[in-house]
């Protein structure tokens, strides 16, 4: 089964993904996490893109849609894609290269939350810098030794575009860019609604009453 988990930043794509990861022995594809791992390693593309995502802005199609052709076409199944596609330009391209080999798309899971919870949210977020478990100073706060509870390594970071700023244009990318995919995959019938504002465990909830029905 391959799914996409479509939702504003802050909805909690990546702590869902992180959950059928674990449960289901899917595989998460996030072209965030990619595109960091570029930019912390100092490849020339991880330098093109930094400024642009510490700003909010979505980088370019080409790029991102070539992340997932490479991960695509190194095989397996069980994708969960993770803040792709942003654009009608890389649902398109997601389309074809499923396509390509051999592969379908079973749900569109669209995560609702509202503006002031992804603030709150975001701004309150950290990550464990080895595993990248996902953490939140109200919600899901760091353990008081200090250490993550998946991995046990104890530094944490703080991503650069979550600031009030970065998040305002982040905000705006997803409703002029990304929020039009709400209409693409409802027209296909694959989108299904699952409410974002519950608990952790009530949002996985929902997204697995949908992959089970
Ligand atoms: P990306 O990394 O994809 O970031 P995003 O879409 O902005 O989403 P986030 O990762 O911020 O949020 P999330 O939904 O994963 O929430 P999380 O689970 O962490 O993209 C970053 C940048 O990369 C983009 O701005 C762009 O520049 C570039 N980029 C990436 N993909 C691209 C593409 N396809 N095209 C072009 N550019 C692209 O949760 C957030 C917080 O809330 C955490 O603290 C968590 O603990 C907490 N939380 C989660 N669930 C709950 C809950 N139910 N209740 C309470 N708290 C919760
Ligand atoms: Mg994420």
């Amino acid at each position: 089964m391959n799914i996409i988990l479509l939702g504003p930043p802050g909805a909690g794509k990546g702590t869902q993904a992180r959950i059928l990861v674990d449960g289901r022995g899917m595989t998460q594809l996030s072209t965030g996490d990619m595109l960091r791992e570029a930019k912390d390693s100092g490849t020339e593309m991880g330098k093109v893109v930094a400024d642009v995502m510490a700003r909010g802005e979505l980088v370019t199609d080409e790029i991102v849609i070539g992340l997932i052709r490479e991960k695509l076409e190194g095989g397996g199944t069980g994708f969960i894609f993770d803040g792709f596609p942003r654009t009608l330009a890389q649902a398109d391209a997601l389309g074809d290269l499923l396509a390509e080999v051999g592969q379908t798309l079973d749900h569109v899971v669209a995560m609702e939350v509202n503006d002031d919870e992804l603030v709150t949210r975001i701004t309150a977020r950290a990550t464990c810098g080895m595993c990248g478990e996902v953490y939140n100073d109200i919600t899901k706060p760091i353990p008081a030794d200090g250490t993550c509870t998946n991995c046990g390594a104890s530094s944490f970071k703080r991503r650069a575009d979550d600031n009030e700023e970065s998040l305002r244009t982040r905000l705006m990318e997803y409703y002029k860019k990304t929020s039009p995919l709400i209409g693409y995959y409802h027209a296909k019938g694959q989108l299904r609604w699952v409410p974002g504002l519950g608990d952790i465990d009530e949002v996985a909830g929902g997204i697995a009453a949908v992959l089970d029905s």
